[in-house]
């Protein structure tokens, strides 16, 4: 299995909305091996199809402590049918695509969701806390969403700045 190349901001598809998976089928199964093997590699606990230049609507999730592959979530079209009103849950997240960068994000504590696994059958999952804001920021990224779209302006920009900062510093070493 190849390892896929993760953009990092400001690649233009982290911006782009991704379309849904007609069918999973054996291409779309391999593609979310592929998505999860990146994931793995690169120590995030999710990664979108976005993340590595395909516009599918494919997330790999694993919140687990093992991360040993078995408890991986491949999903395809994810879709969140409910989520909790009142409670929020919030974590410092991060990104494989804005690479040591962190701010706390506040998302609803609880969601029930639907999506489709690499075998095709459709699937509905309850999900809490860490899991939950997790696949919250992956179907972000399929929106074309990011993190620091839920952070204030002042963060946002502070973090955007650095960024440029960064790779105007990596150009001039070159
Ligand atoms: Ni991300």
């Amino acid at each position: 299995m190849a390892k896929l190349v993760i953009q990092t901001i400001p690649a233009e598809v982290l911006r782009k909305i991704a379309q849904p998976v007609m069918s999973v089928d054996k291409n779309v199964a391999a593609f979310m091996e592929d998505l999860a093997e990146t994931m793995y590699k690169g120590n995030g606990i999710g990664l979108a199809a976005n993340q590595v230049g395909s516009l599918s609507r494919v997330i790999a999730v694993d919140t687990s402590p093992e991360r040993d592959g078995t408890k991986a979530l491949l999903m395809a079209n994810p879709e969140i049918l409910w989520s909790e009103p009142k409670e929020v849950f919030v974590y410092n997240e991060g990104c494989l695509s804005i690479p040591g960068h962190y701010a706390d994000v506040k998302r609803p504590k609880r969601i029930r969701m639907a999506y489709t696994d690499q075998h095709g059958n459709r699937r509905e999952l309850e999900a809490e806390d860490l899991l939950s804001t997790c696949i919250q920021h992956e179907i972000d990224h399929l929106n074309g969403a990011l993190f620091i779209d839920h952070i204030s302006k002042l963060k946002r920009d502070m973090i955007l700045r650095k960024i440029e900062k960064e790779r105007r510093e990596g150009e001039t070493e070159q």
